[in-house]
């Protein structure tokens, strides 16, 4: 379901993980560890990193992005019974460190900056989580701003975590499309304000939010298609 934003889209801000970089990717590293538990290990340490950013970031309990990530982790493979040493821990979340985008995530990003949209990406990650993932892709040139929840110390969906972009752009929020895979960020974001677009990789069911992103398609090139609808 897609209804056409009041007012023209001026910039862009994408969501890191699941949106522009593959967070299950390291499913192949945990599965070499731990056979026929890297699915479950990966799906569950996801979970809980983000249950922890919201615990933490509505209790005013701030830690890293990156801290969070591994104690997550630490929690995942407590809870699957698997032995998790230092050395293995310490491995799994280095692979932070060369998640790879989507297939299509990179033409898309390079069409839509040709289009004159000056483009971010706005995260709960650490600053440096994300300049490496950026750099390890060669992705530098295609962002105007990297945004990250470091600055403000909490996690989406606080506002002002949302409010880092409009900051960087001088632009109403209404202006800026916010793009997620994450439905529960895209919901976060357009009660923020923001316009925003839906990635649903996986046919997953609307959030029952009272609240509806502004459009939704199935991956990161089905931004480029409404974009280029509104821009016509
Ligand atoms: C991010 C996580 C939530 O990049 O995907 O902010």
């Amino acid at each position: 379901m897609t209804q056409s934003p009041a007012t023209p889209i001026k910039a862009i801000a994408f969501d890191a993980y699941a949106t522009l970089f593959d967070v299950y990717c390291m499913e192949a590293l945990a599965e070499e560890y731990f056979p026929g538990q890297g699915k479950a290990l990966t799906i569950l340490w996801r979970q809980k990193q983000i249950e922890y950013t919201r615990i933490r970031a509505m209790s005013g309990q701030f830690k890293t992005f990156w801290e969070v990530t591994r104690d997550a982790l630490i929690f995942a493979g407590r809870s699957l019974a698997l032995d998790l040493n230092d050395f293995r821990r310490q491995h799994l979340m280095n692979q932070y460190a060369c998640l790879r985008p989507f297939p299509e995530n990179i033409a898309t990003l390079e069409a839509l900056k040709a289009m004159g949209i000056p483009l971010a990406i706005l995260s709960n990650g650490t600053y440096s989580m994300l300049n490496i993932a950026v750099k390890y892709n060669d992705m530098n040139n295609l962002f105007a701003h990297i945004l990250s929840a470091d600055s403000v110390q909490t996690f989406k969906t606080a506002p002002a975590v949302y409010q880092l972009a409009v900051d960087a752009f001088q632009l109403p929020a209404s202006e800026i499309l916010f793009v997620s895979a994450n439905a529960w960020d895209a919901c976060g974001a357009t009660w923020f304000g923001f316009t925003t677009f839906w990635v649903n990789r996986n046919e997953q069911p609307e959030e029952v939010l009272d609240v509806s992103p502004t459009a939704t398609g199935r991956q990161l090139s089905d931004v480029l298609a409404y974009v280029s609808g509104l821009h016509g």
